[in-house]
C-alpha cells in the first residue's frame, strides 16, 4: 500500500502525467516568479490532520501568535497591523471568512500560502512565509483546519 501511495504522489506531482492543464503556456510565461501562483501538486494536497477540539485549540494558538496581527481575531482582515500594512505594501488581507474566499481555496492552497507567504520582487513581504517559523508540517495543517473554522464560524 505504501508503494502504491508513492506512485500516486509521484504521478500527481507530474502535471503532464496527471493530465494537468491542457493549455500549458509558452516557456517564457511559464518561468514565473509570480508569488501568487500555486503549483497543481500543492493545490491538490489533502489535509492529513483531522478536525478535533485538540486540533482547533492548537490551530487557534498558532493563529494568535502568527496571523492575528494582520488577519484579525476572526479572520476578517481587521488585525491591528492590517491598515498599516496596506499603507506600506499596498495590500490589505482580505476577509478570510467569506464563503467566496473560502470556496476559492483548497486546503492545499492554504497550506502552500502559509508555508511560502507572498513575497514580491525585491523582497517586498506582503505576507511572511512560515516554513521556517513553523517548521512542523502538522502545525501548518492545524492552521489550515483553523482557517476553515473561521469560515464556518462566520456562517453560523
Ligand atoms: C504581515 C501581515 C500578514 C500576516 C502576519 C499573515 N498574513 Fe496571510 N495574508 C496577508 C496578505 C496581505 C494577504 C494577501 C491578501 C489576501 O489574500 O488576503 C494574505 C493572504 C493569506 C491567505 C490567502 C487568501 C487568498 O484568498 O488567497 C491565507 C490563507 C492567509 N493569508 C493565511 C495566513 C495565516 C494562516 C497566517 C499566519 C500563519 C498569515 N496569513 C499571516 C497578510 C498577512
Amino acid at each position: 500500500m505504501k508503494r502504491l501511495w508513492m506512485v500516486v504522489s509521484v504521478l500527481t506531482s507530474l502535471p503532464l502525467l496527471a493530465g494537468g492543464s491542457p493549455q500549458t503556456p509558452p516557456a517564457a510565461e511559464q518561468a514565473t516568479d509570480d508569488p501568487y501562483e500555486i503549483p497543481d501538486s500543492a493545490r491538490d494536497r489533502r489535509n492529513p490532520v483531522v478536525r478535533s477540539d485538540e486540533t482547533l485549540r492548537a490551530g487557534h494558538t498558532l493563529w494568535q501568535k502568527h496571523c492575528e496581527t494582520c488577519h484579525g481575531v476572526t479572520g476578517r482582515g481587521d488585525g491591528p497591523n492590517a491598515r498599516l500594512h496596506e499603507q506600506r505594501k499596498g495590500h490589505a488581507p482580505r476577509n478570510l471568512t467569506q464563503p467566496k474566499v473560502q470556496d476559492n481555496l483548497t486546503d492545499g492552497e492554504i497550506f502552500w500560502r502559509i508555508s511560502k507567504g507572498i513575497i514580491e520582487e525585491g523582497n517586498n513581504v506582503i505576507m511572511p512565509r512560515y516554513e521556517d517559523k513553523i517548521p512542523s508540517e502538522t502545525e501548518r495543517w492545524q492552521l489550515v483546519v483553523f482557517v476553515r473554522e473561521l469560515g464556518r464560524a462566520a456562517r453560523r
